[in-house]
């Protein structure tokens, strides 16, 4: 096995680490291991297997060589002991809480978080008895007044999901940790890549690997990294007995193919979305842009301590609110109306209807949530093209021509 652990530079390991052809009939790409269970020598084989005295495979619900070298990769890049995968970032996030909560737990998680994540902890994990605590983390000080003994999990996405707060990983790792609770950091946004929540103290990252992992939108799973320890009791309670929400090989292979171009598209969705941001913020029917590589975002300072680069994705508002809005996304040409992110193709959707929806509208207001917020995912293609959309469905939404004229000359 090639084990190029603390040698060589981030697109080495997402190309090379763990995997050798010459293991393999010189095959350059892993075999893709399509199947379901694995054969024992003997009676006795097995049951050492099942019983933890003797490594190996058993059945592909637990584990699988084509997903235990992608867990290798994605362990490596986000510097963590272990990796586990996932049929879909929920199916990750799942797997992590069915694991470590029990009823009467507390967990504590930001104001804002991905639609589902926030219906699973509403809807689902409080049908259980675990309470969940919305507090403002973009302020350390807050976690320190409302954290108790009582905390099992402090959770949160840094840049939120859909607009883009930031969150101080080790500020709040630190706090957390006074009271030894766990940090579960969803990644998605940045990519390993871009940000490495575990260097930074958190416990756990966890991932939508649907997005820029993946990165071609043709497939959906997750990934959770951590201790060797975690990992084991994620795989064999979370994984194996509560969700089941494993990831095909194929799906794994696709994933391991994105993973080796991961640093070049991130480089290019970073450069297009500055340039994106920057159109947006000069452009007069835009009263916000929120994106972390702009002077003018409230957390710069912390999204340059912590992230690479600014990332790909963009939150705004139009002067106009929520109807200027919804005609600007239908005046998109290329632009293509869809939720998800982190693919080629640059994405553009209504946070508040579409993936904000499991969310009241109390809710969303209360977490920050506007109903004029538009996200967009900023793609692959020629950044001048996304410009030459974005200000045709603006002038739609601004119902004249004279509007593009005025951004271009601001
Ligand atoms: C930040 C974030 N976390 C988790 C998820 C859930 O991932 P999946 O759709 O792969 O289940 C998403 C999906 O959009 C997301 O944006």
């Amino acid at each position: 096995m090639t084990d190029l652990k603390g040698k060589k530079g981030f697109a080495t390991r997402a190309i090379h680490h763990g995997y050798n052809p010459l293991d393999h009939q010189g095959a350059l790409n892993p075999p893709v291991y399509m199947t379901s269970t694995f054969a024992f020598e003997s009676a006795a084989q097995g049951g050492r297997r099942f019983a933890e005295e003797e490594a190996g495979y058993i059945y592909s619900r637990i584990s699988n060589p084509t997903l235990a070298l992608l867990e290798e990769r994605m362990a490596i890049l986000e510097g963590g002991e272990a990796a586990l995968v996932t049929s879909s970032g929920m199916g990750a996030i799942t797997s992590v809480f069915w694991t470590l909560v029990k009823p009467g737990d507390e967990i504590i998680v930001d104001r804002t978080l991905y639609g589902c994540t926030f219906s699973y902890f509403r809807h689902g994990l409080e049908r259980f008895g675990v309470t969940t605590r919305h507090v403002d983390l973009t302020d350390p000080a807050k976690l320190a007044v409302a954290i108790s003994d009582k905390t099992r999990i402090v959770y949160f996405e840094t840049p939120a999901n859909p607009n883009m707060r930031v969150v101080d990983i080790a500020a709040i790792s630190e706090i957390a940790h006074s009271k030894s609770a766990t940090v579960v950091v969803d990644n998605t946004y940045c990519s390993p890549y871009l940000q490495r929540p575990l260097e930074l103290g958190a416990d756990l990252v966890v991932h939508s690997a649907t997005k820029y992992l993946g990165g071609h939108g043709d497939l959906t799973a997750g990934a959770v990294v951590g201790t060797a320890e975690a990992m084991h009791d994620i795989r064999l309670i979370g994984l194996k007995d509560m969700t089941g929400a494993v990831l095909s090989p194929q799906d794994a292979q696709l994933i391991l193919r994105g993973i080796k171009t991961l640093n070049l598209r991130m480089d290019r969705h970073c450069a297009s979305a500055m340039t994106v941001a920057r159109y947006l913020e000069a452009h007069p029917l835009v009263s916000r842009v929120f994106y972390p590589g702009l002077k003018s975002f409230e957390q710069y300072d912390i999204a340059q301590k912590q992230m690479e680069k600014s990332g790909g994705m963009i939150a705004f508002e139009l002067n106009g609110g929520l109807e200027t809005g919804r005609k600007m996304i239908d005046g998109c040409q290329m632009i293509v109306r869809a939720v998800s992110l982190g693919d080629a193709e640059t994405l553009i959707q209504h946070p508040a209807t579409m993936t904000h929806s499991t969310y009241t509208a109390e809710e969303r207001q209360e977490y920050d949530i506007t109903d004029s917020l538009v996200r967009l995912s900023v793609g692959l293609e020629e950044v001048e093209d996304i410009l030459a959309d974005l200000e045709m469905a603006l002038d739609v939404a601004g119902g004249s021509n004279k509007v593009s004229m005025m951004a271009r000359s601001a």
